[in-house]
C-alpha cells in the first residue's frame, strides 16, 4: 500500500477532490489520503470509495486544530508509512494564529 502515497488536505469537494479523483482514475498503484473536516458528508469522497476503497483512505482533519491534526497524524501514521506528496487544498487562508503546514510536517513522515 505504499506506493505513491498522496495526502490532499481539503480534498471533500472542490480542486482537492478533483485531484483525488484524477491521481486514483490515473495512477494504478497510487495511495490516497483524502482530509477534510466532515469526510463522512462528501459524497465525492463516497463515489471515490466505492470505486477505489483498497487505494483511498479517508480522516478526519481540521488543519486549524493542533488537536485535530495530532490526532488525524496518528491515525494516519498506523496506516501509512510514507507520504510522498502532501497537497494543501483546504481553502483556508493563512493569519497569523494559522499555520498548518508547518504543524502536520512535524507529525507525519513526508
Ligand atoms: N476553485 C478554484 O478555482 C481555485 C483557484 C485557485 C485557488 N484556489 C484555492 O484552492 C483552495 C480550495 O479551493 P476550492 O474551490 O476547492 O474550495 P472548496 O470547494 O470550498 O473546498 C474546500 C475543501 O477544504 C475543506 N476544508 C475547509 N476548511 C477546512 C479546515 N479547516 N480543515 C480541513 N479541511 C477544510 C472542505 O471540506 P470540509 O468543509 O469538510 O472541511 C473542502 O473539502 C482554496 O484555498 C482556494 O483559494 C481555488
Amino acid at each position: 500500500m505504499e506506493n505513491n502515497v498522496t495526502m490532499i488536505q481539503g480534498a471533500g469537494q472542490g480542486v482537492g477532490l478533483a485531484l483525488a479523483a484524477h491521481i486514483l482514475e490515473h495512477q494504478d498503484n497510487s495511495v490516497v489520503v483524502a482530509t477534510c473536516r466532515e469526510p463522512d458528508k462528501s459524497s465525492g469522497l463516497e463515489k471515490l470509495q466505492q470505486k477505489y476503497a483498497s487505494r483511498l483512505v479517508t480522516q478526519k482533519l481540521d488543519v486549524s486544530s493542533e488537536k485535530s491534526i495530532v490526532s488525524a497524524s496518528e491515525k494516519i501514521s498506523s496506516q501509512i508509512e510514507h507520504i510522498s506528496l502532501l497537497i494543501n487544498s483546504s481553502g483556508i487562508l493563512h493569519d497569523d494564529s494559522i499555520y498548518p503546514e508547518k504543524k502536520i510536517s512535524g507529525y507525519l513522515s513526508l
